[in-house]
């Protein structure tokens, strides 16, 4: 009889150190799902253009700064397919009256990417100085907007624009990257 319940309490002692476990794990997954981890990335994308990026997964926004080696605009976004054909993207600088521009932009495909109806890339700040133009910016990753792109958790790529210093003749650098934004490498 002694025995028996000793087996009984024991067999109930596992039983809720089981469910106690269970619980915790199911509690430390659930705090682990809520807060991915932030991170901050930089990449060169060619030797005239630097992105650094930085992910906030509780806001859901991604602040980028673009440094590149122009004192004419930049052109900076993503497309699925690394070229214009449904791209987001802002071009943006400071002219040479110092005055600062900056447009969220989309394009369907090859030419003049157009300006969107609703500004959903915000600019932190814009600066020009030997020969860098750099631009802070802030993005939601789904701003809604039917001319913006969602950032997702998925294979993308920047593409960037830049025009030359040296005349309107030049041809502007361009080129792309593959990434995924909101993985840390
Ligand atoms: C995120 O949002 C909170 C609350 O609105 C704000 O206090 C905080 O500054 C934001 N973080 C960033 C990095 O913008
Ligand atoms: C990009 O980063 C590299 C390495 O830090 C640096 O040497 C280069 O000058 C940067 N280029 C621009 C355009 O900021
Ligand atoms: C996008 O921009 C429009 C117009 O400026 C604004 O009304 C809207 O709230 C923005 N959406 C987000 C998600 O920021």
């Amino acid at each position: 009889m002694v025995g028996l319940k000793i087996k009984v309490a024991l067999f109930a002692t596992i039983i809720s150190l089981g469910f106690a476990s269970a619980g915790k794990i199911m509690e430390s997954d659930s705090s682990e799902g809520a807060q991915l981890n932030n991170f901050e990335r930089a990449e060169q994308l060619s030797p005239l253009i630097n992105v650094t990026w930085s992910v906030d997964f509780d806001n859901e926004t991604v602040t980028f700064d673009v440094s590149a080696l122009t004192s004419a605009y930049v052109g900076f976004g993503f497309s699925s397919e690394g070229g214009m054909y449904n791209a987001d993207m802002v071009t943006g600088g400071v002219d040479n009256n110092g005055v600062t521009y900056f447009q969220d932009r989309y394009s369907a495909s090859i030419g003049e990417p157009v300006v969107d109806m609703e500004q959903n890339w915000s600019l932190i700040s814009a600066r020009e100085a030997r020969g860098i133009t750099n631009l802070r910016f802030v993005r939601d990753f789904d701003t809604g907007d039917v001319q913006d792109l969602p950032i997702q958790d998925q294979e993308t790529y920047f593409i960037w624009a830049i025009g030359s210093a040296d005349g309107i003749n030049y041809h502007p650098e361009r080129g792309n990257f593959r990434v995924n934004i909101l993985q840390p490498k």
